[in-house]
């Protein structure tokens, strides 16, 4: 365990894992191991870029009769303001990070500009992309894949409630079964609940492998960085 496998990353934080057991807002002792674990590879000089999604701020449109894509703007804004708090943490504990905007908010972060974007990782900041893709009907899975083929990430590092991709929800089904390996193929062909399907062809597509594990297990991300099994590889 010395030299870590990947020398980019594009992490994706699900929304919810900063809620911690709450589901809702922050649990800053949650952010707060996340962050250690991203200033780890930080220090071993693994490049880190991370989308973080924003489910514990705006869940969406279900229910509310509202239109899909006033609720998916609404998720992009929940976005920045996680993108901003994990900045701040981060901050704290003496990472530098840089924050760029899919939509323009200058005066709270800097935009999204690819070529700086990449300056930024080459000077050992880690840069969190947020506010999505930009456009509605994107989910932010699809931002992670996005800005992972334009960052040329080496692989995304998909860091769930769930510890994997099962053949079945593990939350209703005891019997749930855990793949180690999946292709992009099977993914899509049976409608595996990894990413959804454009976020997927879009890894496929550009040959960004996906390594799926649970963010509740501390030293997970380091592990998967080193190359160790954990959770679920899916590449072509
Ligand atoms: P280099 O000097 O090129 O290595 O990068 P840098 O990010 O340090 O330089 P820059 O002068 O662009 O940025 C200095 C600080 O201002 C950083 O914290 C940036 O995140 C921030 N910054 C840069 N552009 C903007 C912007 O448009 N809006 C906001 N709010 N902050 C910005």
């Amino acid at each position: 365990m010395n030299t870590p496998k990947y020398k980019r990353v594009m992490l994706k934080l699900s929304g919810e894992a900063l809620a911690g057991k709450t589901g809702y807002g922050f649990d800053f002792e949650v952010v707060k191991r996340i962050a250690s674990e991203i200033k780890e590879l930080v220090e071993m000089g693994v490049q880190v870029g991370a989308v973080v999604g924003g489910g514990n701020i705006w869940r969406g449109r279900n229910g509310i009769g509202m239109d899909r894509t006033t609720a998916d703007y609404m998720g992009m804004l929940a976005t920045c303001i996680n993108a901003m708090a994990l900045q701040n943490i981060l901050e704290n504990m003496g990472v530098v990070t840089r924050v760029q905007t899919a939509i323009e908010m200058r005066e709270i972060a800097e935009p999204f500009i690819r070529r700086k974007a990449i300056r930024h990782l080459e000077k050992g900041r880690v840069v969190i992309f947020a506010g999505g893709t930009g456009n509605p009907y994107f989910s932010t899975d699809t931002a992670a894949a996005l800005r992972a083929a334009e960052i040329c990430a080496e692989v995304i590092l998909l860091a769930k409630k769930v510890d994997g991709v099962y053949d079945s929800d593990p939350n209703l089904n005891p019997n749930a079964k855990k793949f180690e390996k999946l292709t992009f193929q099977e993914v899509l062909e049976k409608n595996l609940k990894v990413m959804d399907s454009t976020a997927t062809s879009l890894c496929k597509d550009n040959n960004i492998p996906i390594i799926v594990f649970g963010l509740d297990t501390p030293g997970n991300i380091k592990k998967a960085i080193f190359g160790e099994p954990v959770g679920t590889i899916v590449s072509n």
